[in-house]
């Protein structure tokens, strides 16, 4: 997801810097959002002029503290409480002291990492919906602590960059994922007892109710280790069946078989 934002948020004209944990990770990053791009010309969305721009206002970075002169945070970090709290406190320190802190977390409570920051009036949730450069959804997600300023602040970005924004308070899933999820678990489940094949499922749910992918197209795409993570995520804050992962969920990610 970091690079699909990063490429929206240079497509949009800010300087943007991308952190990775390490230059072999930053590099692949950078591909694919280079990759990304000439893909857009090759299609038309994009000039080549345009393209080089964006590219030139990309700077990789492969440590933390280089973001110290950033006004817009936005983590990106796998879905794990304990590794985005940690990110979440050190931007505390290392971020100018305007700056806003953001999170694309699918699941997980903005209001854990907004404490850890210690800044928590500036911190938000900021999800993108996975392809981020096409999705033309922001859903932004304020705590208690949220200031009205950095909301006012996080829709006008999100416009600037071409999305409609939607606002949830800090609940588990909040609007787009505690719709989601329930059907991406319930096309594993049909699978799985054999009520119909892959293609029928997805068909169904593309041409029946009008999405533009299937929800087994959908898991893979956003990867089964996201998936059940972030099921697990609402699971242990609701205990809302619904949002139980099925064993054969869990099994292929230990096997690595994580779609994408
Ligand atoms: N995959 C999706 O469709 C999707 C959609 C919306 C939101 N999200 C959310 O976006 C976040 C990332 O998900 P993803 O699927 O891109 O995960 P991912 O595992 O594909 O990518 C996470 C990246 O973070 C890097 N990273 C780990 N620790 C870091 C650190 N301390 N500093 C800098 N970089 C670090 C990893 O090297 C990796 O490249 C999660 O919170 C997820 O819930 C994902």
């Amino acid at each position: 997801m970091g690079a699909g934002i990063a490429e929206v948020c240079a497509r949009s004209g800010y300087a943007v810097v991308v952190c990775e944990v390490d230059t072999v990770r930053l590099d692949a990053g950078l591909a694919r959002i280079a990759v990304s791009m000439e893909r857009a010309v090759a299609r038309g969305k994009m000039t080549d002029d345009d393209r080089q721009s964006a590219r030139e206002r990309i700077v990789g970075v492969a440590d933390l503290a280089r973001l110290d002169d950033c006004d817009l945070v936005i983590e990106a970090v796998p879905e794990v409480l304990a590794l985005k709290r940690d990110v979440f406190a050190r931007l505390g320190d290392v971020a100018p002291a305007h700056a806003i802190l953001a999170s694309n977390t699918s699941c997980l409570a903005v209001t854990d990492l907004a404490v850890a920051s210690g800044r928590p009036s500036q911190v938000l949730g900021m999800h993108f919906m996975q392809p981020a450069v096409v999705r033309p959804l922001l859903e932004l997600v304020t705590t208690l602590l949220t200031a009205p300023e950095t909301l006012t602040q996080a829709r006008a970005f999100g416009e600037s960059l071409g999305k409609t924004t939607v606002v949830s308070r800090d609940d588990p899933g909040f609007i787009v994922n505690r719709l989601m999820l329930p059907s991406l678990l319930q096309s594993v489940d049909l699978l799985e007892r054999g009520v119909a094949s892959r293609d029928e499922i997805d068909t169904a749910a593309q041409l029946g109710l009008g999405h533009p992918l299937g929800p087994l197209a959908l898991l893979d795409l956003i990867g089964l280790d996201t998936v059940v993570l972030m099921a697990d995520a609402i699971y242990a804050e609701t205990h809302d069946p619904r949002f139980a992962a099925p064993a054969i969920l869990r099994r292929m990610v230990t096997a690595g078989r994580l779609g994408r």
